[in-house]
């Protein structure tokens, strides 16, 4: 099938029926085409073509059929190259030919008999092939549980019941409790044999007390015993007529094969998997994913169709989990809290990340958010980490890896809180707090209790580092991976456990906590409806409430500030600025966005004094006044308590680089960080904007002259993609015709920054299509400016080059 009979043109754009995506325009559809997931779809959907093409169905087998006999048969026909047999029943098979033609061989033949058995053999069954979305975090299935639900919780008589209500609902019954205990169990008497002094440890939601009926079954195989029965064995048979250890049990087991000092953990994991394949009844579907940051051994238990994993190198979360244990422990009203949160972000499909990994938050990463929350209540509902370590008594001391994890084993050892909110006052505290929280500059520390500045984790300088806090303990110096969401774990400061989130979903994060701010405070959250309606929890849930998608038409580029990929220099220049650094993170982009218009795209740009955005610009004055304030005020908000260059001149125009600050605002409120939030300033200030005009289509095409270009060694530019994406403008310019009119259209950029994410927003506005071009232009500047601006953003140097590369 062709990749273009997978497209379908849609009135929003195009659609791809083999992912199963939306796309708005052509330029994403290309990326879209070349993707990992269009590739990999293509890639799976041809091997199975090829193997339908050439294979047959063979029924009538019986489970002592096995694979060698059906290829020795079937060799007759033609080279079998593979045969699979249905692994349940074992009463049909599939056998692959390596030519087309021994099928027909095959069929053509009137009776099969093998082992006395007769065989039905028949052509396979064309099917098209279909990409099967994941169950787990199926909407479909999420909304049957909410409907199910929804009647009970209608009847109760108010939120705090309907909470609770939620965790009778979802939490392990006793008797799932018991069955997995039992697993545990067995595997642990099977895998000491095995290797012996091991011990298996379970660890996250089974028994972290926010377990659901459905929840995985995280082990921890702990070998630190087993290495030193290994060395004490390998010392004692080194001396002549010693073959069995002190506590006689023979070597010659499966640990005569590995050594557990040196054995990867992959190689370790083989053996676990085997162990589990051959020795655990109803253990069925074993793997390895060594690529994980934790390699796994993952498995599924026929009878309690329960999902496991196996690790070998998570001493961590087996005390983390202990954490999360004592948290519980120390206030009750953080279990519905888990609970209810949990369940609206999978409805808002914010979390849970249906294999594991993904760009959603984990359920661990989301637990601590709310942790985070609670210990930043007035008064606090929970006490920091840090607090906690010095609520410990010596015994409880306990260090992992160099990470101090010290905290008491009993909740009892904690003062209670004098916090007496109830569980719907802190339901809408926590998505009021994360719905206001400025996430961009901030790292969110469960150890100290509050938001770091993420100016701290920007330095190159490991003195000045902001983790160093414990040298007695740390072993690690390593930096968190910094993204849209930084999370750090409380025990392993070097880990974000959002690292994995992407700028959608922590814009979704946020935009979903708005939304459910904005419920919390009607009356259908607060009060039972009379006339048996939807009202608090179940209007929360229901995803009717999801948040508006962006606007589509709105002509705007959006470059958001990407913490993780800065390198070091720039890095270093934020670190410096303090709290301006989103002011000349902007700087930056503006003149970046400003050279590819000009010198790449060879835009003819009006003096900035010329761009008018005033009456005759679609661009209401209403949202020019709210665009003004927001610029100026995220501008006079960076500037606060730093050095930025900032000036008010006395017209009220805003400008770059001067050196005079504006002074900030003042309100009462106070944001999560205790910031106090932005006010606009008088005046009417001019934004820097540009006025394009563009003759020619250099949107077009450009793929086909790059690649030309790189294939022409003489005309190749040296080094740089900015310098090659000039020379393709300037080839299309040389060799297509002028558009008949030129285009004109305004680009004004503004800066969004504190409660939203920080990002740069580019609106583009055209003055003059007369061609009917500019749509196009804009799609494709959706994709390239970013990137451009990005490279010679992060690559700009007064006296240096970018070094991107050209591929
Ligand atoms: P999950 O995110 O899977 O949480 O992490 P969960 O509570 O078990 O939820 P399910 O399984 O999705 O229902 C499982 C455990 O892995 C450890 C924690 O101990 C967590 O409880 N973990 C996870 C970490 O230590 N670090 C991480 O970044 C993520």
């Amino acid at each position: 099938m062709s990749e273009h009979s997978d497209i379908k043109t849609t009135p929003g754009g195009f659609h791809c029926t083999l992912c199963n995506v939306s796309l708005p325009n052509s330029a994403s559809l290309d990326q879209h085409l070349k993707g990992k997931k269009h590739q990999t779809l293509s890639g799976v959907r041809a091997t199975r073509k090829t193997q339908e093409d050439h294979s047959v169905f063979v029924g009538g087998i019986n489970p002592d059929i096995s694979q060698t006999d059906l290829a020795e048969y079937f060799q007759q026909f033609g080279s079998v190259a593979d045969v699979i047999i249905d692994k349940d029943k074992g009463v049909y098979a599939i056998v692959q030919f390596s030519e087309t033609d021994s099928i027909q061989a095959a069929l053509s033949c009137i009776e099969h008999k093998l082992k006395g058995l007769k065989l039905r053999v028949k052509p396979r069954e064309k099917k098209n092939f279909k990409l099967i979305p994941k169950k787990k975090n199926d909407p479909k299935n999420l909304q049957q549980v909410l409907d199910r639900l929804k009647p009970d919780l209608c009847q109760l008589v108010s939120v705090n019941a309907q909470m609770q209500h939620v965790v009778e609902q979802f939490q392990l019954g006793e008797n799932e409790k018991n069955a997995r205990s039992l697993l545990v169990q067995l595997m642990q008497e099977i895998f000491v044999e095995f290797f012996p002094d091991s011990q298996i440890l379970p660890f996250g939601s089974s028994v972290n007390t926010f377990g659901i009926h459905s929840c995985d079954l995280d082990l921890f195989l702990d070998l630190e015993n087993t290495k030193v029965f290994q060395a004490h064995a390998k010392s004692t048979t080194e001396q002549p007529g010693e073959g069995v250890s002190d506590d006689g049990r023979s070597e010659d087991s499966i640990l005569s094969d590995i050594d557990l000092s040196t054995a990867t953990p992959a190689e370790v994991l083989d053996l676990v998997a085997m162990i589990l394949k051959r020795c655990v009844p109803s253990v069925h579907k074993v793997h390895v994913v060594s690529s994980a940051r934790l390699p796994v051994v993952k498995f599924h238990h026929r009878e309690l169709n329960l999902q496991g994993d196996i690790t070998i190198n998570n001493r961590l979360a087996v005390r983390n989990t202990r954490f999360l244990q004592l948290c519980s422990g120390i206030d009750e009203r953080l279990r519905p809290l888990v609970y209810t949160i949990r369940y609206w972000a999978k409805q808002k499909q914010l979390a849970g990340n249906p294999s594991g990994s993904g760009p959603l938050l984990n359920n661990y990463a989301l637990t601590l958010l709310i942790i985070f929350f609670l210990q930043n209540c007035e008064p606090p509902v929970l006490p920091t980490v840090d607090q906690l370590k010095d609520l410990a008594c010596e015994e409880e001391e306990c260090v992992i890896e160099g990470w101090n994890c010290t905290f008491p084993s009993q909740p009892i050892a904690v003062p209670p809180s004098k916090n007496t909110q109830q569980l719907c006052t802190l339901l809408a505290g926590f998505f009021s707090f994360y719905a206001n929280f400025d996430f961009a500059s901030s790292v969110i520390s469960v150890r100290e209790g509050r938001a770091l500045p993420i100016t701290d984790f920007l330095s190159q300088n490991k003195e000045d580092d902001a983790l160093q806090q414990d040298q007695s303990t740390k072993t690690h110096q390593q930096r968190p991976k910094l993204g849209p969401l930084n999370l750090l774990d409380p025990f392993e400061l070097s880990h974000n456990v959002a690292g994995n989130l992407n700028e959608r979903c922590q814009r979704s994060f946020q935009r979903e906590c708005q939304e459910a701010e904005k419920y919390c405070r009607s009356l259908q959250y607060q009060r039972k409806s009379t006339k048996g309606k939807s009202w608090g929890l179940v209007r929360l849930f229901s995803p009717d409430g999801e948040a508006t998608p962006c606007k589509t038409g709105q002509l705007t580029i959006s470059i958001p500030f990407k913490s993780a990929s800065l390198p070091e220099r720039l890095r270093d220049e934020l670190h410096a600025a303090g709290d301006g650094f989103r002011l000349l993170w902007f700087q930056r982009v503006c003149s970046a966005v400003e050279e590819v218009l000009k010198n790449v795209l060879k835009c003819h740009l009006a003096p900035s004094k010329d761009a008018v955005f005033g009456e005759d610009s679609s661009i209401s004055a209403e949202e020019m006044e709210t665009t003004q304030a927001s610029v100026i005020s995220s501008l006079s908000d960076s500037f606060d308590g730093a050095e930025a260059q900032i000036e008010a001149s006395p017209l009220g125009t805003v400008v770059i680089g001067g050196k005079r600050p504006l002074s900030s605002g003042s309100d009462a409120s106070v944001s999560p960080q205790g910031k106090k939030p932005r006010m606009a300033r008088r005046g009417k200030p001019e934004l820097p904007a540009w006025m394009c005009m563009q003759k020619h289509v250099v949107w077009a095409g450009r793929r086909k002259v790059k690649r030309e270009l790189i294939k022409d060694a003489d005309s190749r530019p040296e080094g740089s993609c900015v310098e090659l994406e000039s020379q393709v403008t300037a080839c299309i310019i040389e060799k297509e015709p002028e558009l008949k009119e030129p285009l004109q259209f305004n680009v004004q950029p503004q800066m969004l920054g504190g409660t939203e994410s920080t990002r740069a927003v580019l609106k583009l506005e055209p003055s003059s299509d007369k061609t009917g071009v500019f749509q196009d232009f804009f799609h494709f500047l959706e994709a390239f400016l970013p990137k451009m601006v990005e490279t010679l953003k992060l690559m700009y140097d007064p006296g240096g080059h970018d070094i991107c590369d050209p591929s």
